[in-house]
């Protein structure tokens, strides 16, 4: 697929087919996602992949509300986290005013990196903000340091989402 095409496509998806995904595939594409610049590449992304049946049953049930358990059933769950302090830190010192939010910055710019590339691996994903961070952590035993963001589904859709509307141009960028 183009990459044009690529940006285009992709769409959170809420509906999966029962179609397990390859843990190579899903390696590959984390791997991929490693590929994100990062603050002095410091590397603080972290991803915890979950796609055997047990573990993601678990994962859904005690990790996401409800509608987050519907829209991703069937798919694979990836959850990533970043390390605190770190990314734009130097001796313990935030580097800027914006302090832990350049390695939530970072985290971001790498999970775009990775729905981007299971969508040209012919997977489809949906990013949730909304779960529970603290239930995510004892399941999957997620260090302290870390902060557990976000929990993205990967799998196969079994819908044709439409395009969500963007706002026009002139009203998200200036040009100077
Ligand atoms: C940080 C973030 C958190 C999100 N959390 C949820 C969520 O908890 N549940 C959900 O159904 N969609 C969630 N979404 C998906 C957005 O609603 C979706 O990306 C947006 O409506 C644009 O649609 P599109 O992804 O199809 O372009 C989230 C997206 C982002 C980037």
């Amino acid at each position: 697929m183009e990459f044009k095409e690529l940006i285009v496509e992709r769409r959170s998806v809420r509906k999966y087919k029962d179609q397990p995904v390859d843990m190579e595939l899903l390696k590959q594409i984390v791997e991929q996602a490693q590929m994100a610049p990062s603050w002095k590449n410091s590397q603080t992304a972290r991803t915890y992949v979950a796609a055997s049946p047990e573990i993601l049953e678990e994962l859904r049930e005690k990790g996401l509300p409800s509608f987050n358990q519907n829209s991703s059933r069937n798919a694979a769950l990836i959850v990533t986290t970043f390390v605190r302090g770190v990314s734009a830190f130097t001796n313990g010192q935030p580097d800027t005013e914006l302090g832990d939010k350049w390695g939530a910055y970072d985290l971001g710019l790498h999970d775009a990196y990775l729905v981007l590339a299971a969508k040209n691996a012919g997977l489809d994903t949906l990013i949730m903000g909304i779960r529970d961070p603290e239930a995510i952590r004892t399941l999957l035993g997620i260090p302290e340091e870390e902060d557990v963001v976000s929990v993205i589904a990967v799998g196969y859709r079994d819908q044709e989402p439409g395009l969500r509307p963007r706002k026009p141009l002139e009203e998200v960028a200036k040009f100077y």
